[in-house]
């Protein structure tokens, strides 16, 4: 079979799968003419990509016109076609929104994680490649500006926190940045948060370096601090528990803590959850019956038995594992809502079985 057929065969293939939109039957088709075209997404062009600090690469895109912007701290899925595959993650974004609005410019800081299915490939990104981004999204923006506010951020956590900085035009009160990281030279973004600190007197930034302040006394630095109006919190679970337990416990109401944590809450480890169900699930015709643990999400059910299920992001954002339901009860592992036990579709990663499941992937 020549390349074209092959490629035909492929596009006929993929468009056998269940899709969000009646357009992505067809887009297999599509892509044979416009390879980077994907529905509901805009184009953006890769500028520069570099690793600055350890594992962290520095993306630096120019976006469609029709691209309708963002508040800053929100977030954005980042998607791209790896052969005939959309893949995608969610970042947020890390640069001002002057950039945007004078240049149709943002940037990210994407972590690599070496083992990873989708990082990994960003730190091969050359200038001029092309990318597909979503609308931006997420609550997690500074509301009260005018109110003395204390930032948090540990890690990649400093994405969103780094934009709602420099995208700041007048400060009115006194701003402190709380930055955890492992050492100086794993600190993303530092530099252009110093460099804002030393033009605007009332930002001041406390860094933490995980090797010469013990996390124990990370948390009672925090707890001890004078108590501001407001606090935003971003970074990894373990870490954001820590510290709001340690300002709740300082006396900080809850409604002046704000928080975004990235991905989807770590599977549970309770003794119902390790419970095993069975789920079939029906791939070109064949059923194959997988006994999985009550609290992994169906895709991972469906990986462990050696299926291959589509998917791009992995927490519910781009759509790519929508697939049907034929019976069973499922539950959002972010809302923790219950399907019905009927046909539907559903999203596999973020779907857990309730019942036993016939799957049509
Ligand atoms: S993989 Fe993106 S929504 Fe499920």
């Amino acid at each position: 079979m020549n390349v074209f057929l092959h490629r035909l065969w492929c596009s006929f293939c993929l468009m056998l799968g269940n899709q969000d939109s009646l357009i992505r039957y067809l887009l297999p088709i599509i892509n044979f003419m416009k390879p980077n075209y994907l529905p509901g997404s805009f184009g953006a062009k890769v500028l520069s990509a570099e690793i600055k600090t350890q594992d962290v690469l520095h993306l630096h895109l120019k976006v469609s016109k029709r691209w309708p912007g963002f508040i800053a701290g929100q977030h954005i899925s980042l998607t791209f076609n790896r052969n005939g595959r959309w893949l995608s993650r969610t970042f947020s974004l890390c640069s001002s929104t002057a950039l945007w609005q004078t240049h149709r410019q943002v940037k990210l800081c994407c972590k690599i994680q070496k083992d990873g299915a989708f990082t990994p490939l960003l730190a091969t990104l050359k200038t001029d490649d092309k990318l597909n981004i979503s609308v931006a999204s997420g609550d997690f923006v500074w509301q009260k500006i005018p109110q003395s506010t204390t930032f948090i951020a540990a890690g990649s956590g400093i994405t969103p926190i780094a934009a709602m900085l420099l995208s700041q035009d007048h400060w009115s009160s006194p701003v402190t940045l709380i930055y955890r990281v492992k050492d100086a030279s794993n600190a993303a973004l530092l530099s252009e948060l110093q460099t804002l600190a030393a033009q605007q007197p009332l930002l001041s930034i406390n860094l933490s370096q995980s090797h010469t302040e013990s996390a124990a006394d990370f948390a009672s630095k925090v707890a001890s601090l004078a108590l501001t109006q407001q606090y935003y919190i971003c970074g990894p679970a373990p870490f954001m528990q820590a510290i709001h337990h340690a300002l709740i416990t300082s006396g900080v109401s809850k409604d002046c803590i704000h928080q975004e944590q990235f991905g989807l809450p770590a599977p549970s480890l309770s003794s119902d959850d390790i419970t095993k169900i069975q789920a079939t699930f029906v791939q070109a015709g064949v059923a194959q019956n997988i006994l999985m643990a009550k609290g992994l999400s169906l895709l991972q059910g469906a990986e462990q038995g050696g299926l291959q299920a589509s998917f791009g992001c992995r927490m519910g954002v781009c759509f790519q594992c929508v697939c049907q339901k034929v019976s069973g009860q499922v539950r959002d592992i972010r809302s923790g809502l219950l399907s019905g036990h009927g046909e539907e579709q559903i999203q596999l990663c973020i779907s857990q079985p309730v019942s036993e499941l016939v799957i049509q992937l």
